[in-house]
């Protein structure tokens, strides 16, 4: 027996799963669908330097980077924003905007193998490329909320945020931007303490401490409550009070939409990735001390690729962590299954008229398996049985005579003559 196993952090997904996955992509399709998202599709390998650009320590560090046989060095992708950043960049770049742009596909991390974390992992990801404007973040909240929704979820929160909020104090104290990021990095693994001792060592104003701290401890599902305390934490910061009022009028276009989205507003909330400038958000579950989901806006990253300056909002939707979700919660997937059918011929001879059948079958939209091992019919059946088929259709030399075959309901064992012209419509009937 072999010993090949799958590479660490890798797995294999087996037909129940498989089914699952798709079924999840299947969701995220119809969702990039309804919101006029369009998909494209990128390479998963591209340039280290475009990957590594903006990703931020935590990614960078994990990225399956090599250098291929021409010398280039390359790395897998850890994510899609990049890719679709170096779009926009160059081969859309004088296309009118908005950009509303959907990718599904997977992605690579060297990260830690555990539950929900995995090394080769699936995203849907949306971006809204050309908008500055609230209502832009507010959609990308809103079609994950709908996404979330239809797959069978429940209680799911989104937490959100604003890295301008922190970003506009450091940058008002002349903080330089490695610091901020260490900071934020710091912060992003909830590493308060550390991040706050940080702070202190850079040398900021005392009142700038102060504030800090207090943003850390800000947060909670009483959105405006929240957000009118964090406006009081950044009273002389312009840049600062900016992101408070911007992370506002987002939260209020949601309120007063016609979805009902269960939202945490966290004033200390960073993420890893080092692009955003805007709003941030996550979406976590009960069941699950991971996130689902996570994206936000990031303003500047079109222009660093050496495209026109064009904001943009975005957020990727991790689609193992949704089917763990959703196994965890008993989420059923949408039955709507078609039903199945198996061809037995009686014997070799009549081979040739199964397989006819069979294809007959399929054009009119039926499942259809042919008996394929040579087994007589007992065993056949015995299988028909075990692999849970509807219908086994038995061609055999005495019915075929009268244009017909035995049409045998695996699930009550009744089976009669059935005309073969009158086949398709007792199947699906
Ligand atoms: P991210 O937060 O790094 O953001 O990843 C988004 C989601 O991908 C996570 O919330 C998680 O569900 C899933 N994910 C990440 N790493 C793993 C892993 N090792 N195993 C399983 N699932 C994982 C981004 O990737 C950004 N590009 C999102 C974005 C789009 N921001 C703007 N536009």
């Amino acid at each position: 027996m072999s010993s090949f196993q799958t590479v660490r952090g890798m797995r294999d997904f087996m037909p129940e799963e498989a089914k699952m996955m798709r079924y999840i992509e299947g969701k995220a399709r119809r969702i990039a669908e309804l919101y006029g998202y369009k998909e494209i599709i990128t390479p998963v390998v591209e340039s280290y330097e475009l990957l590594s650009a903006k990703a931020g320590e935590e990614v960078r560090l994990r990225m399956y980077a090599f250098k291929d046989l021409g010398g280039r060095m390359v790395a897998l992708r850890p994510e899609f924003t990049p890719s679709v950043a170096r779009l926009v960049a160059t081969t859309l770049r004088n296309e009118p905007r908005p950009f509303r742009l959907f990718c599904v596909g997977s992605l690579y991390r060297y990260d830690e193998p555990q539950m929900g974390r995995y090394r080769e992992f699936w995203q849907s990801n949306f971006e809204l490329m050309g908008s500055n404007k609230p209502e832009a973040d507010a959609e990308i909240i809103m079609l994950t909320n709908d996404f979330l929704r239809s797959v069978g979820l429940k209680n799911y929160v989104f937490k959100v945020g604003h890295v301008g909020v922190l970003r506009g104090i450091f940058a008002q104290e002349n903080v330089e931007e490695k610091n901020v990021n260490e900071v934020m990095q710091l912060m992003d693994k909830k590493a308060y303490a550390e991040a706050v001792r940080r702070v202190k060592e850079i040398g900021v104003s005392k009142k700038c401490v102060e504030n800090v701290q207090r943003l850390i401890e800000l947060k909670g599902k009483d959105t405006l409550e929240i957000v009118g305390k964090m406006r009081e934490c950044v009273g002389e910061y312009d840049k600062a009070l900016e992101a408070v009022e911007n992370l506002q009028e987002i939260l209020k276009l949601i309120a007063e939409g016609e979805s009902k989205i269960t939202i945490t507003v966290d004033a200390g909330f960073a993420r890893g990735l080092e692009y955003y400038t805007g709003a941030i958000f996550e979406v976590n579950i009960p069941e699950l001390d991971i996130a689902l989901a996570g994206g936000g806006r990031y303003d500047r990253l079109i222009e660093l690729f050496g495209g026109e300056p064009t904001p943009a909002v975005g957020i990727a939707h991790g689609l193992d962590r949704i089917m763990l979700a959703m196994q965890k919660q008993g989420t059923k997937m949408d039955a709507a299954e078609a039903k199945k059918v198996v061809v037995i011929p009686a014997k070799e001879e009549l081979k040739a008229d199964a397989l006819k059948i069979a294809n007959k079958l399929r054009g009119a939209g039926i499942t259809v398996e042919v008996e394929v091992m040579g087994r007589k019919m007992g065993k056949a059946l015995e299988d028909a049985d075990r692999r849970k088929m509807d219908y086994a259709i038995i061609v055999g030399e005495r019915e075929l005579k009268d244009g017909a075959v035995v049409l045998r309901d695996m699930a009550n064992r009744v089976q009669n003559s059935v005309k073969i012209e009158e086949l398709v419509e007792r199947v699906k009937g």
